[in-house]
């Protein structure tokens, strides 16, 4: 199955009658002919170029009701026959500021036109890019119990620290109700609906369980969408997860930088969202993922990072400027042979920068590492590509 499951993650779906079966069912809108298009490798996606349209991402249009009340919208930008949603162009903004020791740095944020939205649709008046995320670990995070994610919110913030952090509740397509823990905005709790929403509206493929509006039967056998989730469920974890995972302690840290990184990581209270690791409990299905430490860096709970880093709308039980903590796992592993870029939105080009966007709830954190010395900083980035 996971080998099934990495051929068709691999594999480019075509359009039209002569398409070959097991291919078939591209479109009439999408973003991408393959999960491996936008999640290349397993990684994460290329943010576009000043003035391109997004490749690996996708856009997210707040859509005006009747009632008044935006909704969120996904888009999709290509079209097998006639016109897409929309189409979106991405124009970068920079600005700069400077560290407290004056050292300078700029950091840039993206700003979508929309253009040929489709009328059907109604009126789209904000859009915001979501850049594929990097697929670590992703059946250890599934496995985590909902137990252990609702015992670590704190929504009305009683212990004071300025963190709040909130799951996300959401309805799976087996129609239970549970943690949301994939996509920016944790708006998925199982592999299933992640891949059959992925399957739906990035590649407008109709599975048994979800279709776009345009497709009237199932396109994908249900063959193809479980070893699509068995293959996501068992790829392998950067190296010193692995070995946390497996239940290792590393003897000695890797370098003196690293243990210093380590530490000012719990100093600026970076561990009270990226909390070191969770545990999985009793998975019957796939036991080799049961009771298995998960050291992911992430409570994967909503957090508000404040105006900065807002979406055009919420999502879910999200609200626009809440985000899931992102994994910190395998952050050193980005792909080194293209430029490395964080966040969301791909708007951050360096982890340095990343931590520069953090607002809100993590205003503190921000705040010390824009007061910490030059060389502490470097340490703290050390001990990140480490993981
Ligand atoms: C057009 C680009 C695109 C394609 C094609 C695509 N994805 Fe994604 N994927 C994304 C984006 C963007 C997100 C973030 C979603 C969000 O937050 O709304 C994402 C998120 C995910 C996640 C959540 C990971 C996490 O850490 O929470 C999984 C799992 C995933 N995709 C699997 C798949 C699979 C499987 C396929 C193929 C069936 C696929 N994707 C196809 C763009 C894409
Ligand atoms: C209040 C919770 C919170 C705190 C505190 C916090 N973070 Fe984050 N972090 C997040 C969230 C939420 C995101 C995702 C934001 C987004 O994508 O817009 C994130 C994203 C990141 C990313 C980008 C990851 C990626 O894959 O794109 C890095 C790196 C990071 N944080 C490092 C840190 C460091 C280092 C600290 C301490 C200085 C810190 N964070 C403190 C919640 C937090």
């Amino acid at each position: 199955m996971f080998r099934l499951g990495r051929a068709v993650f691999n594999t480019p779906f075509e359009a039209g009658p002569e398409a070959p079966r097991r291919r078939a069912g591209l479109g009439p809108r999408f973003n991408a002919p393959s999960c491996d298009a936008c999640h290349n490798g397993a990684g994460r996606g290329d943010p576009p170029r000043d003035g391109s349209a997004p490749t690996q991402g996708v856009v997210h249009a707040a859509l005006s009701s009747p009632g008044g009340v935006a909704t969120n919208r996904p888009l999709r930008v290509e079209s097998v026959v006639g016109g897409s949603d929309a189409r979106a162009i991405v124009r970068w903004i920079e600005t700069i500021g400077g560290y407290a020791d004056r050292r300078p740095y700029s950091l840039r944020r993206p700003e979508l036109e929309l253009r040929d939205a489709d009328p059907a649709l109604g009126r789209l008046h904000a859009a915001g890019l979501r850049m594929a995320n990097p697929l670590v670990g992703l059946g250890l995070l599934e496995a985590v119990p909902d137990a252990t994610l609702a015992a670590l919110a704190d929504p009305h913030d009683r212990d004071g620290d300025g963190i709040s952090g909130r799951v996300h509740r959401v309805r799976t397509i087996a129609g239970r109700y549970g943690v949301g823990r994939f996509g920016w905005k944790a708006a998925h709790a199982t592999l299933l609906d992640q891949t059959t929403v992925a399957l739906a509206i990035e590649m407008g493929v109709a599975s048994r369980w979800r279709r776009p509006p345009e497709d009237a039967a199932p396109e994908i056998d249900d063959e193809l969408v479980h070893a699509l989730v068995a293959f996501q469920r068992s790829t392998r974890l950067p190296d010193a997860a692995g070995r946390r995972a497996a239940g290792e302690t590393p003897a000695r840290p890797a370098s003196a930088a690293v243990a210093r990184g380590e530490r000012l990581f719990h100093e600026y209270r970076c561990a009270g969202c990226h909390v070191p690791q969770l545990a999985t409990g009793a998975v019957e299905d796939a036991p080799w993922l049961a009771n298995r430490v998960v050291p992911a860096y992430t409570d994967l709970l909503l957090h508000d990072l404040g105006p900065g880093l807002a979406a055009p709308v919420g999502e879910g039980d999200a609200t626009a400027t809440e985000w899931r903590t992102a994994p910190l796992w395998g952050l050193g592993l980005a792909r080194s042979d293209r430029p490395r870029t964080f966040l969301h939105d791909g708007r951050a080009r360096s982890v340095e920068e990343a931590i520069l966007w953090h607002g809100g709830e993590a205003a503190l954190s921000r705040h010390r590492f824009l007061h910490a010395a030059a060389d502490d900083r470097a340490a703290l980035l050390v001990f990140l590509d480490s993981l």
